[in-house]
């Protein structure tokens, strides 16, 4: 069977009231237009047309990354019936069912969207609609069903009669139409109360005719909730975030307080991982299985290998964590780093484009950037490979199994030979052979007595003062 869709984004979203077009607002990392998308790519279909406005530009520009869209223009927004009527040069030549949605309905679900065609088939309807029981049904088109309970039509709420208003169905935007019916769209009048011509009024004109139509309540508000307002948008976000950590949940992934989880929709997460209170995965992020992530955690477009824990408070970017590291409490991870299998990153450390050896410790206050430290190496408290000279970035690379003691500097470019050893406090600034010792630090020198010297002179000093003031 042919299927194509039609995904209406044209509107002004004056109700948003933000320069923003409506539909490129976001939902967790995404727009509500890409979410929209990402749905319909699940399911097969021929073509996909956009209906853009007169934020085009911008609408065109942030959906760059899909591919096998066409584009409609309306260049006024005048009504849902119009940008569907403006969509005749791209689907022209395609004889099917297409499916229409609105864009500013992030949640709707492939199931959703698969039952409607299956009923739409089924029943043999030219035209059909998914409707769901609001709980307040506000700005929704109301579903009028006659005594038999067949639709007859939708009546926006701007129009409704007040018995009306009270009816708790509502249209959730989304309808298959028989092509060969979308000559009906010329049929639509225009609406005077708000100057637009209304997809809406094709259902009552179809039933007119005597052409079959249906429509069918088989989604929930969270899911088939349109986004008109801020408020909304808000509300849209809490019903997606609960949505994604629910079906982790399912997939055994445990949760320690799951109303303080923020998960993209993008993420993938292993079994029998733990995750704390505000924890934020972000982006492409992929977590192994049976992981531990403590709370205050965020991680971006990042690999957590399995077995791997994430000490309270730390942030990782654009890294890869291997399996059974550990990395926190309180360490920055930055973008182009790998921290190796069983490698411990600890207290207020950062690292940066750097790659950490398996096995290797930082395990208190340290800067490690672009640096390549081998296996098995420890790095003491405090060291900070100096790496910006202030024009250029320069590495530093330590081989397997050396000993860098406390309070280094490691002065790049610069070498530290494998199972070498770097005496605590030391400024390193030329290579250091595999199985020396080095140290750069001032000879200590033990002065005896010095400090009793000087508390004696002290007191000596103080009851002079004294005398002076009762003289
Ligand atoms: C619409 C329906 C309403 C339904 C609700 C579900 C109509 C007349 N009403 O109302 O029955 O309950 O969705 O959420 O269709 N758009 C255009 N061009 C326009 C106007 C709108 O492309 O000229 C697009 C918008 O960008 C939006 C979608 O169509 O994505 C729906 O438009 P919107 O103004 O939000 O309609 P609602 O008032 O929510
Ligand atoms: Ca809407």
């Amino acid at each position: 069977m042919n299927l194509a869709s039609v995904v209406l984004a044209a509107g002004q979203g004056k109700r948003m009231n933000s320069s923003l077009p409506k539909v490129l607002h976001k939902l967790n990392g995404h727009t509500m237009l890409e979410h929209v998308l990402k749905t319909l790519h699940t399911l097969k279909l021929q073509k996909i047309v956009v209906v853009v406005g007169k934020h085009f530009q911008e609408i065109k520009e942030s959906l760059k990354a899909h591919q096998a869209i066409s584009f409609a223009h309306q260049k006024e927004a005048k009504g849902t019936g119009d940008a569907l009527l403006k969509t005749k040069k791209a689907i022209k030549g395609f004889h099917g069912t297409i499916l229409i949605v609105n864009g500013d309905s992030p949640l709707i679900t492939r199931d959703t969207l698969q039952n409607l065609l299956t009923l739409h088939r089924k029943k043999k309807d030219i035209i059909s609609l998914v409707s769901f029981i609001a709980t307040e049904p506000g700005s929704y088109g109301r579903v009028i069903r006659d005594a038999t309970g067949d639709i007859v039509s939708i009546i926006e709420n701007r129009d409704a009669t007040e018995s009306q208003k009270k009816i708790k169905e509502v249209n959730s935007g989304i309808y298959a139409i028989e092509s060969d019916a979308l000559h009906l769209l010329k049929k639509i009048p225009l609406n005077k109360s708000k100057g637009e011509y209304y997809l809406t009024d094709i259902i009552g004109i179809a039933k007119d005719k005597g052409i079959k139509v249906g429509a069918y309540c088989i989604g929930s508000e969270d899911e088939l909730m349109g986004i008109n307002t801020q408020e909304e948008l808000e509300l849209a976000k809490r019903f997606m975030k609960d949505r994604i950590v629910k079906e982790w949940g399912k997939r055994r992934v445990s949760f320690v307080d799951t109303s303080s989880v923020f998960i993209s929709s993008d993420v993938e997460i292993g079994k029998d991982t733990k995750i704390y209170p505000n924890v934020h995965l972000e982006g492409n992020t992929k977590i192994g299985k049976g992981c531990i992530i403590y709370p205050n955690v965020r991680i971006q477009n990042s690999i957590i290998e399995d077995r791997a824990v994430i000490k309270d408070s730390t942030l990782i970017e654009d890294s890869l964590v291997k399996e059974k590291a550990s990395v926190g409490p309180f360490a920055h991870i930055r973008p182009g780093s790998q921290i190796g299998a069983g490698a411990k990153i600890g207290n207020f450390v950062e690292v940066k484009k750097s790659v950490i050896g398996s096995g290797t410790k930082a395990s208190h206050l340290s800067y490690l950037g672009d640096a390549k430290i081998g296996k098995d190496v420890n790095i003491g408290a405090g060291t900070i490979t100096c790496n910006y000279d202030g024009y250029h970035k320069h590495i530093t690379v330590i081989g397997d199994k050396v000993f860098i003691g406390s309070d280094t500097q490691l002065v790049a470019p610069v070498k530290i030979g494998k199972g070498a050893y770097v005496g605590a406090g030391s400024t390193i600034t030329k290579d250091v052979p595999s199985m020396a010792l080095a140290l750069s630090r001032g000879h200590q020198q033990n002065i005896k007595g010095w400090a009793l010297k000087k508390k004696l002179k002290g007191k000596s000093e103080k009851l002079k003062v004294k005398k002076k003031l009762i003289w």
